[in-house]
């Protein structure tokens, strides 16, 4: 019996007692045994209303089965099957990191300030976040959550990606220059405008995959397909948005080329399984990857063996591959994530 086999068989002998979620950037190979694919938001959603599960097996990276685990029943068992897949993103942002930067930015601005993490961040961000009031945001609720936190406070601290951030804030209005950076590791406070004006704190922060798009790299694909349409993911920097006739989070990016018509031509730029994706899924369409190198090296650690391995050991009742989140950090940052889901 191959891997694949043996996988469905357990799936099959778990039934309801099993849930494998799947995040979009998953390769196919590990698609094909999700019981349900999605975005970050999707997918805490379905892991927040899933109560018959009794193990979810998270195919993605560490900080989504941290959220899941937060978000499900106490007898609720989340597994990751590489444990080793983390986030680069969410490792820019620590508690003790976040608690320095509130510091800071309170004692310059005062204390209207919300606190806003996206939900790429580790669960003792998520807490510190619940312990003031704020909230989680993902790429596909961004400019609600935002319009909450400013409708809430004066200033919003948005954390840990930069791009996200200024993103979603340039479509609420707001200027570039309205906007303060703040980096944790100089601890380092820059704005241009007066402190009245300022109205986003950003932490600088971002994906590297996304971040590093060029601006050669969209000429270039122009170039190549003129008549072609550029979208990208909002982690990409605001000079890559304003140069594409489009952004949104990764279902927006699904979306759109599905809703489109047939031969239209289509350039991503996100992480490269999805786009692969797309194009399979839209074979009358033309779909192209804007950068080769958008490869997330987190995302593609789940393999065949490794999740049978996480499966086997739920047969035998080995669970090293479980994520917990302590008590005291998940009831903080429950708080933060169900703000979020509230908004949604
Ligand atoms: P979304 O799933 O929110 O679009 O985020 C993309 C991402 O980078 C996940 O790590
Ligand atoms: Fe993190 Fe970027 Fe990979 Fe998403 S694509 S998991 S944000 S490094």
């Amino acid at each position: 019996m191959t891997s694949s086999e043996r996988i469905f068989e357990i799936k099959k002998q778990l039934g309801e007692d099993l849930l494998i979620l799947a995040h979009h950037y998953q390769r196919d190979e590990i698609v094909q045994f999700a019981d349900a694919v999605g975005d970050s938001l999707k997918l805490a959603q379905i892991a927040e209303k899933n109560k018959r599960a009794k193990y979810i097996v998270f195919c993605g990276v560490h900080f989504m089965a941290e959220t899941a685990d937060i978000l499900t029943d106490d007898g609720q068992i989340v597994l990751l099957p590489a444990l080793d897949a983390g986030c680069p993103m969410a490792d820019m942002a620590d508690r003790q990191q976040a608690e320095i930067c509130w510091d800071i930015v309170t004692k310059e601005f005062g204390e209207s300030i919300v606190p806003i993490t996206y939900i790429n961040s580790k669960a003792e961000v998520k807490a510190f976040v619940g312990v003031h009031d704020g909230t989680t945001v993902t790429s596909g609720n961004a400019k609600k959550v935002l319009e909450w936190g400013l409708g809430f406070k004066d200033k919003v601290l948005f954390l840990p990606d930069q791009n996200l951030g200024m993103n979603t804030a340039v479509d609420l209005g707001i200027p570039v220059e309205h906007m303060a950076m703040y980096d944790p590791k100089t601890q380092k406070l820059t704005y241009s405008c007066s402190k009245e004006d300022v109205k986003m704190i950003l932490w600088d922060g971002y994906c590297c995959l996304h971040h590093s798009i060029t601006a050669e790299l969209v000429e270039k694909a122009r170039k190549a397909v003129p008549d072609a349409k550029v979208i990208v993911h909002p982690e990409c920097r605001h000079e890559r948005v304003k140069m594409s006739d489009g952004k949104g989070s990764t279902e927006f990016l699904i979306k759109e080329v599905k809703a489109a018509q047939s031969g239209t031509k289509w350039i991503i730029g996100t992480e490269s399984n999805l786009v692969e994706r797309i194009k399979k899924d839209n074979p009358d369409k033309s779909v192209y990857l804007l950068d080769p190198h958008s490869i997330c090296t987190n995302m593609n650690k789940t393999s065949t063996e490794n999740l049978l391995d996480t499966l086997e050991g739920i047969l035998k009742g080995d669970f090293s591959k479980q994520i917990t989140v302590d008590k005291q950090t998940a009831e903080d940052s429950v708080k933060s994530l169900n703000t979020m889901l509230s908004l949604s």
